[in-house]
């Protein structure tokens, strides 16, 4: 089955995975995608954002959460004064997945299947034990599940402080290695998209501030 774990290096840190990354074709998304969006932010980083997967831009640029989500969540960053340098930000796909509109080249969106997460999943685990951030943020339904397991809902998950499961638990955790904690929320592109946008926006500032609240 797709798997990118044969494609992980044996050892080295963050710049060495992100190397490796590059060249990763542990499933198809790599045929169409202009490069990995490996994740960004330094291996001190203390609390830890994961998405879905690269956007257009980000897959142009080579960087996460560079496109209008990501200037949406960067706003919200600093309404609850989380500061960028002690932030980590990924995606649990790391290749961009579209289709070409029918008509024009404009690429649009698709959802990751179940098959390219669960393929993909070792580097997300990689990036957990190479940083050990505090507290991880998942940024919607997809990271929610790739980090809580298929049972989570954004509706019923979000804005609690959680426990990052036990097979995380060796690859988590702060400096000290106290266990890692998780707070969900909705995707930043979730509100881009919403009918009430403002409320929408308040709802993510809210569950930051736990999120900022559960640093130690
Ligand atoms: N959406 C994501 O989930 N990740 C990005 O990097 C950009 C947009």
């Amino acid at each position: 089955d797709y798997d990118a774990a044969p494609f992980l290096p044996r050892r080295g840190g963050l710049p060495a995975h992100r190397r490796a990354a590059a060249r990763c074709q542990g499933c198809p998304l790599f045929e169409g995608a202009s490069g990995t969006v490996f994740g960004a932010g330094k291996s001190s980083a203390r609390i830890m954002f994961v998405g879905e997967q690269p956007g257009d831009q980000e897959d142009r640029a080579g960087e996460p959460f560079v496109g209008p989500a990501g200037r949406l969540l960067r706003t919200a960053l600093g309404e609850v004064g989380i500061a960028e340098e002690h932030a980590y930000f990924t995606n649990a796909v790391k290749h961009f997945k579209f289709e070409v509109a029918a008509r024009g080249k404009r690429r649009i969106h698709k959802p990751p299947s179940l098959r390219e997460m669960r393929a993909c999943r070792p580097w997300l685990s990689a990036e957990l034990r190479l940083v050990h951030p505090e507290v991880v943020v998942a940024l919607g339904a997809t990271a929610g599940k790739a980090l809580l397991g298929p049972s989570f809902r954004v509706t019923k998950d979000r804005g609690a402080v959680l426990p990052l499961p036990q097979e995380e638990q060796r690859t988590a955790g702060g400096a000290g290695h106290e266990p890692g904690l998780v707070v969900a929320t909705v995707h930043p592109s979730a509100i881009l998209r919403s009918d009430e946008r403002e409320a929408a926006y308040a709802g993510l500032v809210a569950d930051l501030r736990v999120a900022a609240g559960a640093l130690g």
